[in-house]
């Protein structure tokens, strides 16, 4: 393939992966988004591994590929709905080692540019390093919290803020070293290389370290950014426009993603890098449950009976139900219950479950008519008008501790207000607390009715008595 091909191809593919961002930005038009990218990709892996640079090695190449391939395949099919944010996590790592190992790689090849342009190509070999290995080393001890390996509770060193900029001083530092070093005859480069990447590695483990579970959202969307600006800074290093396009287009919108995630939770930005948030140390969250008095629980019969004498229902669906695979009954439920003339709706919290959109792809994957999916922002006023909302599964993202208790980890998160409504019913197999290991208050109030068990049964049975 000619380079003015590859070219060609490499403007096609950046074209496709804008548009699959701005299909994947809606529920409707997400399909056509995913599809404009596997095109984009594919095109982009023809076009680099037959393009003049790779030829020669074609047959390593498709070695590697298939091994890959062969992995990410079995992988994929492999990994539960509720498993996704840690193959997300551990992708991310992936992402990042490839940025130390190809920053290493280039480094040791040696360059023949010189005076300035050497320096530039230093500093990119040293950046792109940087950001691998923070990445690489936060999206490993993301892949054990969210795999639930390593415990949710943020570490709180007690200087933990001096530490960070002193490892960002000492980043600085090795930086300018390395770039000195690497001008003199006889100078070892290697050393201060090695220290950042050791000092990058720390800095990255610390950092999600330092996050509490609640927020963990807001570093899985974080890590993406960074995994994007790794790929970007290793296109740099190899002179290839499409990474730094695709690197920074990745970068960019998980940047975007993090801003919203923060603002969904109510959360500074700079404050949750920074670690402490999320903490279930300190203050005793919302009290245990015996302090907090008796829960009702409900009866199938009776859930069937509110759902048939209600005119409004809000089903509010948490990890729970990706858990218990229930969306599936949901829908049907929905279905009858809107044959008689009920009005269904969902209300989605933006960090319910496990990763971004995630009730979102289960209730499409069920075929739940979008139209009367919603935003939380679109229907929290709603709830006074509600006779039964629907907890199915979640539970941080329905805590009226956040909005009362401002000692709670999960204080000043914007939470599903269906407290407010008649009658709340919650679905979930026992007293277990949530990601954020906070109690919850709404559990014990008077209008909440629990019903115990697991979702898709409980569901399988209320579907039962509603036909
Ligand atoms: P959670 O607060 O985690 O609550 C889920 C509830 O589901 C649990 O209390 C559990 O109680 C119940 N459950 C589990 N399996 C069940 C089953 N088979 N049947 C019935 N119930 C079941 O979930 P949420 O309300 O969706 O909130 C999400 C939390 O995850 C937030 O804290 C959020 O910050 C965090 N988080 C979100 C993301 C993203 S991006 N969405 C990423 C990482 C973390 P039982 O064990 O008693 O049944």
């Amino acid at each position: 393939m000619s380079e003015g091909l590859v070219t060609a191809s490499y403007i096609g593919a950046i074209v496709l992966f804008i548009l699959t961002l701005g299909g994947l930005s809606h529920q409707e038009s997400a399909r056509k988004g995913n599809l404009y990218g596997i095109i984009g990709m594919a095109l982009a892996i023809l076009a680099t591994v037959f393009g003049p640079e790779v030829f020669n090695n074609i047959h390593i190449i498709i070695a590697t590929m298939l091994i890959g391939g062969t992995i990410g395949i079995i992988l994929a099919k492999r990994v539960a709905m509720t498993q996704m944010p840690e193959l997300v996590a551990i992708l991310h790592s992936f992402v990042g080692l490839a940025a130390v190992l190809v920053g290493y790689v280039n480094f040791m090849g040696g360059s023949s540019l010189i005076g300035v342009e050497k320096t530039i190509h230093e500093v990119e070999i040293y950046v792109g390093i940087l950001i691998g290995a923070i990445t690489f080393s936060g999206s490993v001890i993301a892949f054990g919290k969210l795999s639930g390996k390593i415990g949710g509770n943020p570490l709180m060193l007690p200087a933990r803020h001096w530490l960070n900029l002193g490892l960002l001083i000492a980043s600085i530092y090795f930086c300018y070293d390395f770039v000195h070093q690497g001008h003199l005859d006889g100078g070892n480069a290697m050393m201060p290389l090695m220290i950042m990447t050791a000092i990058a590695l720390i800095f990255g483990i610390h950092m999600v370290l330092a996050i509490g579970g609640a927020d963990m959202p807001v570093v899985v969307s974080m890590l993406n950014s960074y995994s994007g600006w790794a790929a970007s800074a290793t296109g740099f290093m190899l002179g290839n426009d499409l990474l730094i396009v695709v690197g920074a287009l990745v970068g960019s919108s998980g940047a975007i993603l993090s801003y919203i995630m923060c603002r969904a939770m109510n959360r500074n930005f700079f404050s949750v890098i920074a670690g402490g948030f999320g903490t279930t140390s300190g203050a005793v969250p919302s009290g245990s449950s015996e302090e907090q008095g008796e829960v009702i629980s409900i009866e199938t019969h009776e859930v069937a009976e509110l759902l048939l004498d209600a005119k409004e229902v809000m089903i509010i669906p948490g990890y729970g139900m990706a858990v218990a695979q229930a969306q599936h009954t949901v829908h049907e439920i929905t279905q009858t219950l809107r044959d008689k003339k009920i009005n269904v709706r969902f209300g989605i919290h933006p960090v319910a479950g496990r990763m971004p959109g995630h009730m979102n792809v289960l209730l499409a994957e069920a075929r739940v008519p979008y139209d009367i999916v919603y935003e939380m922002d679109e229907i929290n006023d709603d709830f006074p008008d509600i006779d039964v909302s629907v907890i199915i599964g979640a539970n941080d993202i329905v805590n009226p501790s956040a909005q009362e208790d401002p000692n709670s980890p999960i204080a000043g998160m914007p939470v599903m207000e269906c407290w407010k409504g008649k009658t709340t019913v919650v679905l979930k197999r026992g007293m277990a607390t949530g990601y954020a290991g906070v109690q919850n208050p709404l559990f014990f109030k008077e209008n909440t009715r629990m019903y115990f068990g697991d979702a898709k049964q409980s569901l399988d049975s209320v579907l039962k008595e509603i036909l």
